[in-house]
């Protein structure tokens, strides 16, 4: 089973399970950038922090074999998630993730992310792929799947219903052997 705790090479950065007392501090960083669930279907427009508690409530209740997830604590604050959903008998797997609006632009995603992705290629060796779906307008969240060597496969359109509109959806992709060959990982 993939570890519910994880190192990163960031010394002040590691990765756990949640918890069902993170509901606060998850509804503080969703609270830290207006409009960031535009992106996100699973989560209301005007989120209240009862929201917040169903989610990490779902994310506790969530199998471990089948979709692990994992908060990111920065200085021992939780500031994101990172979520894995396995599919095919862990064959291949698709990838989410977030972090505070206050503390963008300093790598935590790419370097909570990486983390994730070695264990998961470690544990699982029948793990050939991993995809992460995203808007194509999140132009951070491009940067950060290109940072780990992700490759854009193909743009859907109007794939997604998000908020009353139907909008496309980016399809990335990393093979094991992409991972491999990643010198910074
Ligand atoms: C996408 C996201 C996870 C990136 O996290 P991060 O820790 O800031 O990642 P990085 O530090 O690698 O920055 C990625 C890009 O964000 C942009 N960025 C830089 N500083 C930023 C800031 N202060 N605020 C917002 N975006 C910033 C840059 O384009 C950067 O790319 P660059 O490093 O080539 O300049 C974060 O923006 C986020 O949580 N967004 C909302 C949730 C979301 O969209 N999740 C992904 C769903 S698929």
């Amino acid at each position: 089973m993939i570890p519910d705790r994880l190192a990163t090479t960031n010394p002040d950065l590691r990765l756990r399970a949640f918890t069902t007392g993170d509901a606060g501090a998850v509804f503080d960083y969703w609270r830290s950038d207006a409009g960031w669930e535009r992106f996100n279907a699973s989560v209301p427009r005007d989120f209240t922090l009862a929201d917040a508690k169903a989610f990490v409530e779902e994310m506790c209740g969530r199998s471990r074999a089948a979709s692990p997830n994992w908060a990111i604590l920065y200085d021992e604050r939780v500031v994101g998630v990172v979520s894995l959903v396995f599919e095919q008998g862990h064959r291949l797997a698709a990838v989410g993730y977030g972090v505070h609006g206050g503390i963008r632009g300093a790598g935590l995603a790419p370097t909570s992310v990486s983390s994730v992705l070695n264990s998961a290629f470690d544990c699982y060796p029948e793990l050939r792929k991993i995809r992460a779906h995203t808007d194509p307008r999140n132009t951070a969240s491009h940067r950060v799947l290109e940072k780990l060597g992700f490759a854009l496969e193909g743009v859907l359109r109007k794939n997604q219903y998000v908020k009353g509109e139907f909008v496309d959806e980016a399809i990335y992709g990393l093979l094991r052997e992409d991972w491999s060959s990643l010198e910074d990982r």
